[in-house]
């Protein structure tokens, strides 16, 4: 196949079930609006302006994930390009500007690259980019929201297929979804492919808890601007200003939490409804797993994969494995 960025998606699916990708959006939105604790689904983050905060959150002293991951790339590439062999399908889940993959390029050698991701606009700028620098691997971008629905377009490559999932992206599912998440990954890559994956790493809770409330207010900035994006697709009023970012380490539950904290008694408004919130009133907006390394590989061998590599760094912050099928 040649050099190309198609564009295809789950989307034509959901307009035919639900109406449209919008309609559905509002439902999900609204439904979980009106639950007595109050809830907005992290992928709302993800327009045009919080995409461009998710990378400033990375840029902060604070949000150490992103440059402990990239570390373990950048020492170790080569182990991991030797466990995965050649030739891969590398299938990247979330790919945001696509900058990590495209920094395993030279270890990895891809027979194709497939970017997906929800954020269609912002996904479609970087793997034209991409393409133009990497003009001999085939490329695809696919918009998709991979977290409900999973079915890769038929351009795809069947023949070792390697998904990409960094970032400690699996730790916004709760254990029993990423649990499933791993099992149908290991169903889709086939038996001679597997699964290239960062987590983050329990630690002490000051490092965590600092890593989602960082001196700058991007975090704070990032989480608030979930209620722009929702207004722009409920049509609701939501006033930013009313509201505060929280975040705390829940550690029964082994997982950093984010929610919006009203900060006076409102009213927010919808075409058809509407809900009252007191002063103090919280929206759960994220959560975000840390696991440990035990904890991790028993879950990968859990969901069907054979031999697990792993890779952390010196200060033990973050994990990469690759699990292989088998
Ligand atoms: C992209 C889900 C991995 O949980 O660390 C960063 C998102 N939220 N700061 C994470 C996030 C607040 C991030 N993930």
């Amino acid at each position: 196949m040649n050099s190309m960025s198609v564009h295809l998606s789950e989307n034509r699916r959901n307009r035919e079930a639900f109406g449209s990708e919008i309609a559905q959006a509002r439902h999900e939105l609204v439904a979980g609006l009106s639950q007595k604790s109050a809830r907005i689904a992290p992928k709302y983050f993800y327009d045009g302006l919080g995409s461009r905060l998710f990378e400033a959150i990375c840029l902060t002293d604070e949000y150490y994930v992103t440059r402990a991951e990239a570390g373990i790339f950048a020492a170790h590439a080569r182990d991991m390009a030797a466990a995965i062999g050649p030739k891969p399908t590398l299938i990247d889940l979330g790919a945001g500007n696509c900058a990590k993959a495209a920094g395993l390029f030279p270890a990895l050698r891809p027979a194709q690259y497939v970017a997906v991701d929800i954020s269609v606009a912002f996904l479609d700028e970087a793997v034209g980019k991409l393409q133009a620098g990497h003009p001999h691997i085939p490329m695809l971008a696919v918009g998709a929201d991979f977290s409900e629905h999973f079915a890769l377009p038929a351009e795809v490559e069947a023949s070792r297929r390697v998904f990409f999932y960094p970032g400690s992206s699996i730790g916004n599912f709760t254990p029993l979804e990423a649990a499933q998440c791993l099992r149908r990954f290991r169903a889709a890559c086939g038996d001679d492919g597997g699964l290239l994956i960062g987590v983050d790493l329990v630690k002490a809770r000051p490092v965590l808890e600092a890593a989602y409330d960082d001196a700058l207010g991007i975090t704070s900035a990032f989480n608030l601007n979930v209620l722009r994006h929702v207004n722009a697709l409920l049509d609701s009023d939501f006033d930013v200003s009313n509201w505060r970012h929280r975040a705390h380490f829940n550690e029964d539950q082994s997982r950093i939490e984010m929610h919006l904290e009203a900060t006076r008694a409102q009213f927010v408004a919808w075409p058809g409804g509407g809900r009252q919130f007191a002063a103090g009133e919280r929206i759960h907006t994220e959560n975000s797993y840390k696991f440990t390394p035990q904890g991790f590989t028993t879950m990968l061998a859990q969901a069907g994969f054979g031999v697990t590599h792993s890779w952390s760094d010196a200060a033990q912050q973050f994990l990469v494995c690759y699990a292989r099928a088998q």
